[in-house]
């Protein structure tokens, strides 16, 4: 059993055309009547009103009291609602002046009507208690079309820009200007109605703008050619073409129509009109006029000279059947009246000659008869149709339909009939239409793409999306010749394809738009378990209204296996599902989507977290999209910084809007202190840090929360990116260290004293370095899970490498490099590519200094591109120096330098100041100055280097910075080299580093060897 009160929905958001229209002045005119005269004479103004409102297939939405509001496009949408609204309003403005004609006669009656029309949103739905009212349409389009009905002059009408976007071509208006009007924020441009305009159908309009340039269609190009050579061998054929709306089916016609003429075939043109269903025999009389070559102008004999004229010397027989095609085409012969036959019998006559003028015997030429949108075609023509396709066999005739695919064929198949099913276009003929349409100015890059994936291939949203953009500033320049001025992702949908996909959705069953509904929140795809949880549905209910959406192109099968995936086979038809549900049932299905998602995945939910928190968001339950944000920022941790800062940025947000409690307290303060986190990783303003940092501890203070306390001591004064001084860095992270014992919370403890003793390594203190990380180890007793993800992703990764560092700088290569070895495992298990790329970093280094420079240099490069996806910018700066150094090692000292450089851009540009390693990146640099024989640079950046270090006290570094300064003196000839190094083997001796030992010895030769 479905659950309608679930599935219900209580209203819509439409687009669609209002119509006011009242008589003016209706109480002075009352006045001087009897009231039941006047009621008489008011029921005769309605009942025009009305008729023409129907014949148009509008609603009439109220009566008010001396005129009516209609509405085109609600409850069924319309594509063409705008035109249908001017349409009827014409009408109504000749039916009413014949009737104030016959009033003024009748009764010395002044009366005169207006008419106001605008286009836009509305809601339309039951208003009322309960929602059990009247079908109605409210909003502002409504309140604009009333003020359009009190501008207008009496027996006119007039429209609003929004109607005149649409109904441009269709009708002729008169531009009025401006016009302030009252609850409008700008003044609106207004139009008078005029009259019916030159386009006839969209491809008309497309015409008069300027068609695009004609791509790709060869295939269907050569099966039309196919059929009129049929036709020319005297068989007749008969091609359909079926494509959705805007696919290109007219064009094509008319392109192919176009050779048909230049190569002096007769070609024969007529449409069904979407407003036309209950107007009988519309295109055959259309076809039949512009067979006979009838102009408007024509006058009534000349009309008959021309029937007469073409039909006898096809088939002198038709003599007779003349008066019946006089009186079906508006011309009666006064001296020969068409015999007088019932409806039935006068159709089938017109059938028949219809069939004759086909197959007369004495017509040889080919000709081809274009009939084009089936799917709007009336009962009778469609009747006519069927019996043509079968007299068009053995004629030179090639008759061409085209019609949209929900179309139900009345005819059964025409002997030689072909069908084309069109196909949108494919991207490269999007790329050409879009190089038509929009030029090729490098800063439409990517724009092809884009617009594809938009339009699905559809040339018709092509050009509407072009046009859109031009006109809301997107695009600037002319036709063929734009530029790209802003973003094209957030534009929206052009109102005329909104309304032609909205007509689309329109014909659904309720059930089965309701889910389309419910599946256009869910996003782009969405498995089909899912729908059933969202829409509440049973699974036969569900299989089979997704089998009507699958039927009528909205949704596609994406995948099958292992489970059914649901697709949209357009973006914009999501869109304009999206967009036409109300606020409140959009809302219930967000939260309907989040549910169902974790519902279904119960193995992925950290990887869906973002998207169930986004999707809980919009669905209004702000706490659950604030856990759900947290546990995905957690999830995206070190491994993808830049989304994790940006969710902790959200979840603070989201905090923010929730009860003070205990756990959106917990929120406030864990969001604050993680995107802390990333002040070292990817640089932050510094107000900005220090506002989350007051704000982190205002809180934990109130909460008297220990562990944020700590956390927070780690991120404002121990963290690395800081210009430290040794002695308060390392008081810091005592500190930190103290605090997090005291809370006796291990994982808390185990996280950061493994970040804090990277201050140990920085200040050269590798013993403290060693039994920081040995403890570390200890606590987390071989559980690698304790601590993880807190400040780094695997504190025992990096606890592993940091020994191996130590070891290093000890000298014991061998203990160093299966430490990293370990320690890169370990991080690649645990997922943490961060830890990772600064392990690499040190294999790649200590490779080289062992001799390997081939194999450390190509490690470095590989480790850059590795970082270079995580988007870090504390690693990236990091890998790039390791690599330098590297190359260094390995002679390439041009390369080293680039990389250096690069290293230190990329992290001044994003940190407040050179942070902990300035000092051995200038050295590094400097080396690489040297190998490129700048070597007075090298000098000064040495000396820089080696100031900057003695004064912090990064005693890791210092003895590198002397030992190049040495380099850079001997090199330049400058005296104070071996002071250099003096200070050099001091300071290593001190911290025991016997690798900067053995590299300053080295140096040390190079000086004596200078000497001698
Ligand atoms: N192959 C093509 N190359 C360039 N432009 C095209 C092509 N096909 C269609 N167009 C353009 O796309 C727009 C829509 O095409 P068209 O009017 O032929 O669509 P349709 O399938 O007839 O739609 P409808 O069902 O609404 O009548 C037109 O402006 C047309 O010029
Ligand atoms: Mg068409």
């Amino acid at each position: 059993m479905t659950r309608p009160d679930r599935i219900e929905s209580d209203g819509e958001r439409k687009q669609v055309t209002v119509l006011f229209a009242d008589v003016k002045g209706s109480m002075d005119l009352a006045e001087g009547q009897d009231p039941e005269q006047w009621r008489r004479i008011m029921q005769g103004f309605f009942s025009i009103l009305s008729d023409e409102v129907r014949r148009f297939e509008g609603t009439v939405d109220k009566f008010t009291g001396d005129g009516i509001m209609a509405v085109f496009g609600a409850p069924v949408a319309h594509e063409d609602h705008a035109r249908r609204a001017c349409l009827a309003a014409l009408r109504m403005l000749d039916d009413i002046a014949e009737y104030a004609a016959e009033l003024r006669r009748k009764h010395g009656l002044n009366f005169s009507a207006r008419i106001g029309i605008n286009s836009g949103e509305v809601i339309a739905g039951a208003i009322g208690a309960g929602g059990d009212g009247a079908y109605t349409a409210v909003g502002h389009t409504v309140g604009l079309a009333q003020r359009m009905e009190a501008l207008a002059e009496p027996g006119k009408a007039y429209l609003t820009e929004a109607t005149a976007e649409l109904a441009q071509g269709f009708l002729e208006l008169d531009d009025l200007g401006e016009f302030e009007i009252k609850g409008a924020s700008r003044p609106v441009r207004v139009f008078e109605l005029a009259g019916v305009g030159a386009a006839r159908s969209r491809l008309d309009l497309s015409r008069e703008r300027g068609f695009s340039r004609f791509v790709g269609r060869d295939t269907e190009m050569a099966t039309l050619a196919a059929g009129l050579e049929r036709a020319r061998d005297d068989e007749g054929a008969v091609v359909g073409i079926a494509a959705e709306p805007g696919v290109g089916k007219s064009r094509l016609c008319h392109e192919f129509l176009e050779r048909c003429r230049a190569e002096g075939t007769e070609v024969f043109e007529a449409q069904a009109q979407a407003h036309g269903r209950e107007i009988p025999f519309m295109p055959v009389l259309q076809l039949l006029r512009t067979y006979f070559g009838i102009a408007d102008a024509d006058g009534e004999r000349i009309v008959r000279e021309k029937i007469a004229g073409r039909s006898l010397l096809l088939d002198p027989e038709f003599a007779e059947r003349l008066p019946i095609l006089f009186d079906f085409l508006g011309v009666p012969d006064p001296a020969r009246p068409a015999p007088q036959l019932s409806a039935e019998a006068r159709q089938r006559a017109l059938r028949e000659i219809v069939c004759r003028l086909v197959s007369a015997p004495n017509r040889h030429e080919p000709v081809v008869l274009l009939i084009e949108d089936l799917h709007w075609i009336d009962a009778g023509s469609a009747a006519m149709l069927g019996e043509l396709f079968v007299a068009v066999e053995g004629t030179p005739t090639l008759v061409v339909v085209n019609f949209r695919p929900e179309y139900e064929k009345t005819w059964t198949g025409p002997p030689d009939y072909h069908e084309i099913e069109l196909a949108p276009l494919g991207p490269a003929d999007t790329a050409e239409l879009l190089r038509d349409l929009a030029g090729e100015d490098p800063s439409l890059d990517g724009l092809a793409e884009l617009i594809h994936e938009r339009t699905a291939g559809n040339p018709f949203f092509v050009e509407e999306i072009v046009r859109e953009l031009a006109e809301a500033g997107g695009l600037e320049g002319e036709r063929g010749a734009y530029r790209l001025a802003g973003p094209v992702e957030d534009s929206g949908v052009p109102a005329s394809v909104q309304s032609v996909l909205a007509a689309r959705i329109d014909r659904l069953g309720t059930e089965a738009k309701l889910l389309l509904q419910a599946a256009s929140v869910a996003g782009k795809e969405v498995p089909e378990r899912a729908l059933e949880l969202i829409a509440e549905l049973e699974r036969e209910r569900c299989e089979e209204l997704l089998g009507e959406l699958i039927g009528a192109g909205f949704l596609y099968e994406q995948e099958l296996y292992p489970e059914r995936v649901l697709a949209f086979r357009h973006p914009l038809t999501r869109e304009v599902a999206y967009d036409s549900q109300l606020g409140e049932q959009r809302a219930a299905s967000h939260a309907a989507v989040a549910r169902a998602t974790i519902e279904l995945n119960p193995e992925r939910q950290d990887e869906l977290a973002a998207l169930i928190a986004s999707h809980m968001e919009s669905g209004g339950e702000t706490r659950e999209a604030a856990k759900w944000s947290a546990r995905a920022a957690y999830w995206a941790g070190s491994s993808h910084p830049a989304d994790a800062l940006r969710l902790w940025r959200r979840v603070m947000e989201l905090a923010a809007e929730l009860p003070d409690d205990h756990e959106s307290a917990a929120l406030a303060v864990s969001s604050r202190l993680l995107q802390l986190q990333f002040a070292w990783r990817l640089g932050m303003d510094p107000a900005q840090e220090a506002r989350l940092a007051a704000e982190a501890e205002e809180i934990a203070r109130r909460t008297g929360d220990l562990h944020s306390l700590a956390m927070l001591k780690m991120a404002t004064s121990a963290r690395p990116g800081l210009d430290h001084e040794a002695d308060a860095w390392l008081a810091a992270v005592g500190e930190v260290n103290r605090l997090a014992d005291e809370s006796a919370d291990l994982p808390l403890r185990i996280a950061l004293r493994a970040a804090g003793a990277y201050a140990y390594l920085c200040c050269g203190d590798f013993d403290r370095l060693e039994s920081e990380l040995d403890l570390v180890l200890e606590l987390s007793g071989g559980d690698r899970s304790l601590g993880a993800g807190i400040v780094i992703a695997s504190p025992i990764a990096w606890a592993t490498m940091g020994k191996g560092v130590a070891q290093r700088e000890r000298g014991r290569m061998d203990e160093a490099e299966k430490l990293f070895e370990a320690a890169l495992r370990i991080a690649t298990e645990d997922g943490d590519p961060e830890t990772a790329s600064w392990t690499r970093s040190n294999i790649a280094l200590i490779k080289a200094m062992r001799g390997e420079v081939a194999a450390g240099v190509a490690l470095g490069r590989r480790n850059c591109e590795l970082t270079e996806r995580l988007g870090d910018v504390f690693s990236r700066s990091l890998a790039l120096s390791n690599l330098g150094a590297a190359q260094i090692a390995a002679g390439e000292h041009a390369e080293a330098l680039e990389a250096i450089e690069e290293s230190e851009r990329i992290y001044r540009e994003a940190m407040d100041g050179g942070g902990e390693m300035e000092a051995w990146r200038a050295a590094v640099r400097a080396e690489a100055l040297i190998g490129v024989g700048r070597v007075q640079e090298a000098v000064e950046l040495a000396e820089w280097a080696t100031e900057v270090a003695r004064e912090r006290g990064m005693r890791w570094s210092l003895p590198t910075c002397l030992n190049v300064l040495g380099l850079a003196r001997i090199a330049a000839g400058a005296d104070g080299a071996a002071e250099a190094l003096d200070e050099g083997t001091e300071v290593a001796r001190q911290t025991n580093a016997a690798r900067s030992l053995e590299a300053i010895e080295e140096t040390r030769g190079k000086l004596a060897a200078g000497a001698r």
